[in-house]
């Protein structure tokens, strides 16, 4: 069996946030910002449920399908609004759904680990699985912090998924993690988002080159056989560094950072909106989705469009 993308779905709110809104109470400046993350501003506010159920309800419009259709919500997110309950049965709640709902953190790689559970679901009984990236990091950052708070955003994306008989759209999956490297990016309960950036850069860039290279050889394509990139959305200069090493141009790469920043599992959705809406989303086509993050985690997929 395979896995079809039915429809997608984004929210961000409404609020943004520049670099030089953020210069007033940070010593940094826009130039800094910008010349070391491709970062220009990000969107504040809402939270993961509201944005969750926002980007659910674009989605589940989009595949025009009946929420009660839908066999399971998978929702990532390293930012749930509270310890208990999860995110998930709420936004299940608010979508009309009734159907088993869950969530699960694999930090920045939380929607490509999604992926991957709702594509079991899939191969285990359910017929369609909801999945949503949904991130709300500005309640964990330190406003007063200028190395984190320049790079965080928030935001959500979901995407439907259907079991089909042929191959589908997804054709390969690779996934990692290694727990010794906890310490590099970490959030204390009731603490503040804390990184140690240039060793989380060194890390992502050569976990990105593995985990895709591994994903393209279990789908026996080639860098040269992609159309697309959609990366985790982290700084643009470990995007470039990773397609560099890959053989891939950046204009084959989604970049949306510049407008969002990091928003975590929302990011790969929000990528994959601009893409869509910018054409470059053709049916037939080969795209590599690739992501990292805390933990750290990794995930990489190769996908080919089939509308
Ligand atoms: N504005 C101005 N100066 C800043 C700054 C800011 N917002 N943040 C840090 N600096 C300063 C530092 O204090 C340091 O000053 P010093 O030289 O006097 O000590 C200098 O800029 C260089 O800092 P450094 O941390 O070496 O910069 P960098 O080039 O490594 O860039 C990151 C920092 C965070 C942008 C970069 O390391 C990064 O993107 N890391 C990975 C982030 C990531 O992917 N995280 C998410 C994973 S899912």
């Amino acid at each position: 069996m395979g896995v079809r993308f039915l429809g997608w779905g984004v929210a961000v709110p409404d609020r943004i946030v520049t670099n030089d809104e953020l210069s007033e109470t940070l010593d940094t400046t826009d130039e800094w910002i910008f010349e070391r993350t491709g970062i220009h501003e990000r969107r504040v506010g809402g939270t993961a449920k509201s944005l969750g159920v926002e980007a659910g309800r674009r989605a589940l419009q989009d595949a025009n399908v009946d929420p009660l259709s839908i066999d399971f919500l998978v929702l990532a997110t390293t930012t749930p609004d509270r310890l208990i309950p999860a995110t998930a049965p709420m936004v299940a709640n608010e979508l009309g759904l009734v159907a088993p709902a869950m969530d699960v953190n694999a930090a920045c790689s939380g929607f490509m680990y999604a992926l991957r559970t709702a594509q079991g679901l899939l191969a285990t009984g359910a017929t369609r699985v909801l999945v949503v990236g949904s991130e709300n990091l500005s309640r964990w950052t330190d406003w007063n912090d200028r190395t984190m708070a320049v790079l965080l955003g928030d935001g959500a994306g979901a995407v439907v998924l259907e079991k089909t008989d042929d191959e589908g759209d997804l054709l390969s999956f690779h996934l990692g993690s290694d727990g010794s490297l906890a310490d590099l990016l970490t959030c204390e309960h009731g603490g503040t988002i804390w990184m140690d950036g240039k060793e989380v850069f060194r890390r992502a860039v050569r976990i990105v080159v593995e985990s895709a290279e591994h994903a393209m050889k279990d789908a026996n394509v080639t860098a040269d056989d992609l159309s697309l990139v959609i990366p985790h959305q982290a700084n643009v200069r470990i995007i470039s560094a990773a397609c560099s090493r890959l053989g891939i141009e950046m204009e084959r790469a989604v970049v949306v950072l510049d407008r969002f920043g990091n928003t975590s599992s929302a990011s790969i959705p929000l990528a994959f909106d601009d893409a869509r809406t910018n054409g470059r989303v053709k049916p037939g086509e080969l795209a590599l989705m690739t992501g990292f993050g805390a933990g750290m985690t990794w995930a990489s997929a190769v996908v080919r469009w089939s509308r």
